[in-house]
This record gives C-alpha cells, sequence and structure tokens, in this order.
C-alpha cells in the first residue's frame, strides 16, 4: 500500500453531473413502471446511493453480493455471497454496477436474474473497462469508459481499502 500513488482519473464534479445525466435516461424510461433496482454490492453501493437520489419516483432497492476479486486480479471465480430476498418475477429490474471488467461478473448476475423472470432486465453501469472483456455484455445506461488501468474510490476497492474516496482514482506504483 505504501508503494502505491492515486491519481484522480474521474473528479467528484464530472461524476456527480454524469449521474444527473443516467438519472434522466432511467427517469424517461422507468418513472411509471415501480422498477427494482439491484445493487452489486460491495461496490456499486456510493453510485446507487447518489444515483436513487436523483430519481423521483416509486421504485424498490434490492442487493446482491458476488465476490470475483482478490487484490487487483480476478480470482476469476465467482461466489454468490448474498442471492436476492425478493421475488422479481414480472417487474421491471434495472441491475446497477460499479465497473464491468472481464464482463463476468455481470453475465453471471443478468443470467441469475433472468432466471426469475423478470418483465424487463436492464443493466447500469457507472464505468465501463472494455479493454480486458472476455463475456459480451450490453450496458443500457453508462456513465464513463475507462482506461486499462485498476481504479479505487466512490465505492471500489482495492483490498477494502479507498471506497471513501469521493473521486475515482488510478491507483499507481511509485516510482
Ligand atoms: P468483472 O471482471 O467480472 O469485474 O467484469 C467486475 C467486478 O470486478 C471489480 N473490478 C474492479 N474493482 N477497480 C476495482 O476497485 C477496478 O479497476 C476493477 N475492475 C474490476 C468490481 O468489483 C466489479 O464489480
Ligand atoms: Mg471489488
Amino acid at each position: 500500500m505504501d508503494n502505491q500513488n492515486l491519481k484522480v482519473l474521474l473528479p467528484r464534479e464530472d461524476i456527480a453531473a454524469t449521474v444527473r445525466k443516467l438519472a434522466a435516461d432511467i427517469t424517461r424510461d422507468y418513472h411509471d413502471k415501480n422498477p427494482i433496482l439491484i445493487g452489486i454490492l460491495k461496490g456499486a453501493f456510493v453510485f446507487m446511493a447518489d444515483l436513487v437520489r436523483c430519481l423521483n419516483f416509486p421504485l424498490e432497492l434490492e442487493f446482491v453480493r458476488l465476490a470475483s476479486y482478490s487484490g487487483t486480479q480476478s480470482t476469476g471465480q465467482l461466489k454468490m455471497l448474498q442471492t436476492l430476498p425478493c421475488p422479481v418475477e414480472g417487474r421491471h429490474v434495472l441491475v446497477i454496477e460499479d465497473i464491468i471488467d472481464t464482463g463476468l461478473t455481470t453475465a453471471f448476475i443478468m443470467g441469475y436474474v433472468k432466471t426469475k423472470s423478470p418483465a424487463s432486465l436492464k443493466l447500469c453501469a457507472l464505468l465501463d473497462k472494455p479493454a480486458r472483456r472476455c463475456a459480451p455484455v450490453d450496458i443500457d445506461y453508462l456513465g464513463f469508459t475507462v482506461p486499462d488501468r485498476f481504479v479505487v474510490g466512490y465505492g471500489l476497492d482495492y483490498d477494502q481499502k479507498y471506497r471513501n474516496l469521493p473521486d475515482v482514482c488510478v491507483l499507481e506504483a511509485k516510482p
């Protein structure tokens, strides 16, 4: 940890403007649908908290918890640590992710929700890191595309650290 630097990639003001834009798009599409927004813990918690406070219509919130990462490397293993506690059959579901990297986590969760027969299923992600994609993922609402660097802050962690940073930062080795 001591041999790493943080460099701001997405300042908080840019994130806030983008969250407002995403919220406007989501409002247009969901204002009369009483959707269920499913946040993927832990990373999406800050994004989800800011996003839903810009949504002024009836909706419900749920969370699922998956684990696929240890440090900055994917372990390649996906574990469902907390499943969906409510029925989503016949409901309009919007999954909220922090970042799509290989796409494996998102493909897994979208497949899981699909088996529960929602009326519709879409994906909203704050960040897309397409460089290492190996599972195809359609992102319906996207904030930013980021380069192939490990990013932290605004909910994103490095070994559970830095989630509380207000900006999205790149974690770099010190020269
Ligand atoms: P996959 O590869 O399955 O990864 O698309 C999605 C999950 O991996 C985590 N992830 C990151 N977390 N900085 C992080 O803090 C990153 O640059 C990064 N890339 C992937 C994240 O938890 C995401 O939900
Ligand atoms: Mg993580």
